[in-house]
């Protein structure tokens, strides 16, 4: 069981982007680098661009995780589906990522969604499962190389 910390969270907003995409960056480096070789941790940080931040605000329901004032993890619901799950190094295993899969669970089940897929890292496959994902397989995304695990959450059974 971790050790939970108090924490916040709410929807992003367009102020929250440069920290978001730094919990991102750091996470990316300092957490995945275990999993997968140095090219393929540049390209997810080539991925996640102020840009790709922008359009992932404008089209997604982006959320943040907080810590007092500090953005501290994030994630985004996409209709069916969860993107860009980070939670900063320094604050891993206190209960901040399943805090924001779960509110990314409430709002998608409060709209009818019946199930939800991610593609996990290597690196957090364990994290879903205990959150109840179960994996479909290995899955690449377009033009790339990086290996990722498709999940899926069944929002009906554990309604
Ligand atoms: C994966 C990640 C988002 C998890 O967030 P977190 O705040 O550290 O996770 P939590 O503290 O909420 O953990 C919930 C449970 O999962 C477990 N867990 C978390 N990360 C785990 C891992 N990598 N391997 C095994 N178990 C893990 C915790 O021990 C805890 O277990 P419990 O139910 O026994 O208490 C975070 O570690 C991270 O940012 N990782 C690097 C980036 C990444 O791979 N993101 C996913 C992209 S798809």
């Amino acid at each position: 069981m971790v050790d939970t910390l108090e924490s916040t969270i709410r929807r992003a907003k367009v102020w929250d982007l440069y920290a978001l995409r730094k919990v991102i960056v750091e996470s990316v480096r300092a957490t995945n680098v275990g999993d997968y070789p140095a090219e393929d941790i540049e390209h997810v940080i080539r991925t996640y661009s102020p840009l790709r931040a922008l359009l992932m605000f404008a089209y997604y329901e982006m959320f943040v995780a907080l810590v007092g004032k500090r953005v501290v993890g994030t994630a985004t619901l996409d209709n069916a589906a969860i993107h860009a799950v980070f939670v900063a190094p320094d604050l891993q295993n206190k209960g901040i990522g399943r805090r924001l899969i779960r509110e990314l669970e409430c709002r998608a089940r409060a709209r009818g969604t019946k199930s939800l897929k991610i593609e996990s890292s290597i690196t957090a496959e364990r994290f879903y499962t205990k959150l109840g994902f179960v994996a479909l397989g290995d899955h690449y995304r377009s033009r790339s190389k990086v290996r990722m695990i498709m999940m899926q959450r069944d929002l009906q059974e554990s309604a």
